[in-house]
């Protein structure tokens, strides 16, 4: 089947410095896959060339299977960025931030019943029906980050592409985060997400890719179907160093 995303050889320069080396991608429909690496190892400017917002200077990126150029079906993919900890400018509200969400299937039309459906259900998905009315800069980081992941689910995507949803996020929103998002791999949603580590995602994740300097360091499968207690399994007779395991601590 189609890859949802894949990049092929991807380049990409900020501030006149080469920052992605040439990164190979690819996450099929349904997958999950971890994004990890060092600080500065190119994880944001990946996801951020994944989404259009940094220029490739070579490489080839594909959507759905289709040129990006050629790319318009936007809604069939949710990104939830890298959330900066600088306060906002003009204080909106949860829904407003929501409902933002719904721009790029609404076009210029006025908000309808479905957009006001979406919204309402994306928020139920991350447990802040109640806080809708509630200006954003009144919540905390991990309400936060519930927010923008409604945000990119309003559109119902295929894809979601999140980077480090679970950094700065207290463990009741982490826990709330994990479930709306095994709930989304259950309705057979791809998920591409940066972590800093696998932590409570790791019984999700596919395959983890380990960037470094702005290149692919290494690719992890995660045989989850592993039993327990796989002491006869044949990788168990080689080398460690050989097959190294999937790190859950910070890269
Ligand atoms: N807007 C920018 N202008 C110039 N350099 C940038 C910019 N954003 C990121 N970089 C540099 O690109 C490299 C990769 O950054 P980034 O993709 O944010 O890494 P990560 O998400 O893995 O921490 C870093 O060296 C960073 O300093
Ligand atoms: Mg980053």
């Amino acid at each position: 089947m189609e890859p949802v995303i894949s990049l092929s050889g991807v380049t990409a320069e900020l501030g006149g410095r080469p920052v992605l080396r040439g990164v190979d991608l690819t996450v099929g429909p349904g997958e999950v896959v971890a994004l990890l690496g060092p600080n500065g190892s190119g994880k944001s400017t990946s996801v951020r060339a994944a989404v259009c917002q940094v220029p490739l200077t070579g490489g080839e990126l594909r959507l759905f299977g289709t040129p990006v150029r050629r790319f318009r079906a936007w809604q069939r993919l949710g990104y939830v960025p890298q959330r900066s900890t600088a306060a906002g400018g003009v204080p909106a509200t949860v829904r407003e931030v929501v409902t933002a969400g719904r721009l790029a299937r609404r076009g210029l039309r006025p908000l309808g019943r479905a957009d006001r459906a979406a919204v309402r259900d994306a928020l139920e998905q991350v447990g802040l029906a109640d806080r809708a009315g509630d200006p954003v800069d009144s919540l905390s980081g991990g309400q936060h980050q519930r927010v923008l992941i409604a945000r990119a689910l309003t559109t119902s995507p295929e894809l979601l592409i999140m980077d480090e949803p679970l950094a700065g996020v207290d463990l009741a929103s982490q826990r709330i985060l994990a479930d709306t998002l095994r709930e989304q791999v259950g309705r057979g949603v791809a998920v591409l997400v940066v972590l800093h580590e696998l932590g409570p995602l790791e019984p999700l994740i596919d395959r983890a890719v380990v960037l470094s300097g702005g290149r692919v360091e290494r690719v992890v499968e995660h045989s989850s179907e592993l039993p327990a207690d796989h002491a006869c399994h044949p990788h168990d007779e080689l080398d460690p160093s050989v097959v190294p395991p999937l790190q859950t601590g910070i890269l």
